[in-house]
């Protein structure tokens, strides 16, 4: 198949491992018969800085034209927090309908976690993180800003509609995983008697429809301690936008750091986007040490997205096969340069699909 992919490497490190992910896809690319159109658009801190433009309406209209988009990470020190976050990156969510945040978790084999006594057998697990909605929609707003009597408001949006169709992807993917087929919805039933409420309802009226997954119910700060003492017991998570936000970071650091994390923007009628899901870590620009791994785990997403399952099992063996070989996930540590690494995932993952 040919795909013509929209490339955002960002800011700060982001083109560093955007570069390793192409590589990995231009090698896997012949031997698994697929073709890339890769185009290239400078969307972040710089040109924000030198033209005043985060996501321009024309772009934004190109982007709908593609297969997918890949994206490395956005954030410049020298740019006020918030600005390029909401103008690019959940702009491009929210636009591009991309409702589900798809973040796995995955503790690969020879990858060191923080968690005692915890191994890859433990640690396999996915987050549904509903993504156009909740706190991120933009509700509220300010009264008597800056004077004594401010109010700030914001509101957590939660519609059936958006809480229905992220709960449908939720239980298909328990379906597909095929593993213990658990789904846990996690939420805030005690407190948020009104958004957690909506998805709870939402969440039992939708499970007798999918007789072969199991419900259960976490609350999300009982989730945050479970995911450290007991994460062997998720399958898949399904939650809201910001509760998703938090304990996808806390799953990324016990899958062994924002080194190896990925995750996927998906709108499954539409068009999705793939990232690493740490930051773009400016202080290491240019030096060739932050890992690339996520990055390239962002880029297999994409495949299996896509549909090519051979080239997506095939970077996937590759990044097993390197990972046990780095000394330490994080950044300036791994024995390799980010180049380095990259090569190795695109020999093994081309090895993969030829043998
Ligand atoms: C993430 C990030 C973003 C979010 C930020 C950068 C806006 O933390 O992708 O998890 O909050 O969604
Ligand atoms: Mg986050």
């Amino acid at each position: 198949m040919n795909y013509r992919i929209a490339v955002i490497p960002g800011d700060g490190t982001g083109p560093e491992v955007v570069a390793e992910g192409i590589k990995v896809l231009k090698a896997v690319a012949g031997p698994a018969d697929i073709k890339f159109d890769f185009v290239y658009y400078d969307l972040g801190g710089e040109r924000y800085l030198k033209t005043g433009e985060t996501l321009p309406d024309s772009v934004l209209e190109e982007l709908r034209g593609f297969a997918a988009i890949y994206l490395g990470a956005i954030g410049h020190p020298e740019v006020k927090p918030g600005i390029l976050e909401k103008g690019i990156l959940l702009r491009l969510r929210f636009e591009l309908d991309q409702y589900i945040n798809l973040r796995p978790v995955i503790l690969y084999p020879g990858v060191e976690t923080p968690l005692k006594n915890k191994g890859p057998e433990d640690i396999n697990f996915v987050v549904v993180r509903e993504n156009t909605e909740g706190l991120y929609a933009g509700a509220g707003g300010f009264l008597k800003y800056g004077t004594p009597d401010e109010v700030a408001v914001q509101e957590s949006i939660n519609t059936r509609k958006g809480v229905d169709r992220c709960l449908k992807f939720a239980f298909e993917l328990a379906r597909k995983r095929n593993r213990s087929k658990k789904l846990t919805l996690v939420a805030k039933t005690n407190v948020l008697t009104f958004a957690s409420d909506l998805w709870e309802r939402a969440f039992y009226a939708m499970a007798p429809q999918y007789p072969d997954v199991v419900t259960d119910y976490a609350h999300v700060d009982a989730t945050c301690m479970w995911m450290v003492k007991n994460p062997e017991w998720f399958d898949v998570l399904v939650t809201d936008n910001m509760f998703g936000d938090i304990i996808t970071d806390l799953g990324a650091i016990i899958q062994g750091g924002m080194g190896v994390a990925a995750g996927g923007n998906i709108n499954p009628a539409g068009v999705s986007m793939f990232e690493p899901i740490g930051g773009s870590a400016p202080k290491y620009t240019g030096q060739k040490k932050v890992n690339p791994l996520a990055a390239i785990a962002a880029a297999q997403m994409m495949l299996e997205h896509l549909g090519e399952a051979r080239a997506a099992a095939a970077v996937e063996e590759g990044i097993r096969k390197t990972a046990p070989q780095l000394k330490s996930m994080a950044a300036g540590q791994m024995g390799y340069d980010t180049t380095q690494v990259g090569d190795m995932v695109a020999k093994y993952a081309v090895e993969a699909l030829k043998s």
